[in-house]
């Protein structure tokens, strides 16, 4: 069993870090911080981050092969836009990404040679990453990459593949390019390889800590994380936005926007009237949020309904403002309820940072020693406005 004495954890973990990792710009403490964190948001105790420390520090650790076919790319954006703790390259690092043609210096003969080259030192044991819907018409000549079309690089890439992720919607069920009248057939991998465990991460973009986790998870166990029966990590995709989101005390208490830009809209009120599909989509968004750029960095934490980009029967079906069927409708316990007295201002951003801790808690703590941050700040705000309230009249 590995030690808990949490200073013991700690020297453990520091014995992996690197001085390559210091020249780029990693601290001891962010690594420390990464390894802990990514333990937490994997339900995995604290004992494990030593784990974690090895398992991405391994040099013969698996490689990421990711095949890029019929999307935006907007999931190798959000991968490039990650720098949870503060380190994109201790992310690209530790998947160990040998192929994903937008962000590899080789091109062209060079990166079809790295690839097979991979392909065969690594085979039975890389990680196939797969970024975009395949199309399937017309004997798949819709998408060609290297004179071979998606169907062709998979029958190269699949048989071999230690792990099969589907990145994205468009991977995970065929997303934008297979609506209506889906012209090229466009398909998610699950669909096209019926037989294999496909792990899907579905989202338009998905998170990349999801990624992320999702490999930290198999590169430390050897196994796959628990799946939902939509094949989905529980982890990620455990929960309803609904039963995590800041906005929720609004909705149980009906206090709604009606229209954009009205006062209910400007006070962050929820956004259910607008079509929110929240109530039915299952996604850790409230809790990641997107790109570090501070708290509610994702839709409905900007002021749009989550239109449920990571759900199949919804995103690009369901008519954008159509509301949506909740099925959750008793508040969830954790939640504080907006109580009047104590003042609106204060008590609609404390319901929006405790709604954030609690869905860190439910499994996603990537960011939770930022919003714990975020939390103290917040108390000592509450406790100086009460202060200011308590103050005899002069
Ligand atoms: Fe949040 Fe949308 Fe639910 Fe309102 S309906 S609480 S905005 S998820
Ligand atoms: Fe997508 Fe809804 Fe999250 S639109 S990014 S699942 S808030």
């Amino acid at each position: 069993m590995p030690k808990t004495d949490p200073q013991d954890v700690n020297q453990q973990v520091e014995a992996h870090f690197t001085p390559e990792m210091e020249e780029r710009g990693v601290s001891r403490r962010d690594f420390l911080k990464f390894c802990t964190a990514m333990a937490a948001s994997l339900a995995m105790p604290f004992s494990f981050a030593p784990a974690i420390a090895q398992a991405v520090t391994d040099p013969k650790r698996p490689p990421v092969i990711w095949l890029h076919f019929q999307d935006c790319t907007a999931c190798t954006e959000t991968l490039l836009r990650s720098f949870h703790p503060t380190v994109e390259q201790l992310v690209l690092d530790t998947i160990s990404v040998d192929y994903l043609e937008t962000i590899m210096a080789a091109a062209g003969h060079q990166a079809e040679a790295a690839k097979e080259a991979s392909l065969k030192e690594n085979a039975g044991n890389y990680i196939l990453v797969v970024e975009g819907s395949i199309p399937t018409k017309d004997d798949g000549i819709y998408c060609k990459i290297a004179g071979k079309t998606a169907l062709e690089h998979l029958e190269e890439t699949v048989p071999n593949a230690g792990a099969l992720i589907a990145i994205g919607s468009c991977a995970s069920w065929g997303g934008i390019p297979s609506s209506a009248p889906d012209p090229t057939g466009a398909k998610g991998l699950s669909e096209v390889y019926p037989g294999e465990t496909v792990i899907n991460l579905p989202g338009c973009p998905p998170n990349s800590y999801n990624l992320l986790q999702t490999i930290v998870y198999y590169l430390t166990l050897n196994k796959l994380p628990d799946l939902t029966d939509k094949s989905r990590p529980k982890f990620a995709y455990g929960t309803l936005i609904h039963e995590n989101c800041e906005r929720r005390p609004h909705f149980d208490n009906g206090r709604f926007a009606e229209q954009f830009g009205d006062s209910g809209h400007m006070n962050g009120w929820c956004l259910y009237k607008l079509g929110c599909k929240g109530p039915e989509t299952y996604n850790n968004c409230p809790a990641l949020g997107f790109n570090d750029v501070g708290a509610n960095s994702w839709p409905v934490g900007t002021g749009h309904p989550c239109f449920g980009c990571s759900e199949e029967e919804i995103a690009f079906t369901v008519p954008m403002h159509q509301q949506s069927n909740v099925t959750t409708p008793a508040p969830p316990a954790l939640f504080p309820r907006i109580v009047e007295e104590q003042g609106e201002g204060v008590n609609a951003g404390g319901a929006a940072i405790v709604g954030g801790i609690v869905g860190a808690a439910a499994g996603a703590a990537a960011m939770m020693a930022k919003r714990l941050q975020e939390r103290d700040q917040l108390e000592e705000k509450m406790k100086n406005a009460q202060q200011q309230q308590d103050k005899p009249e002069e």
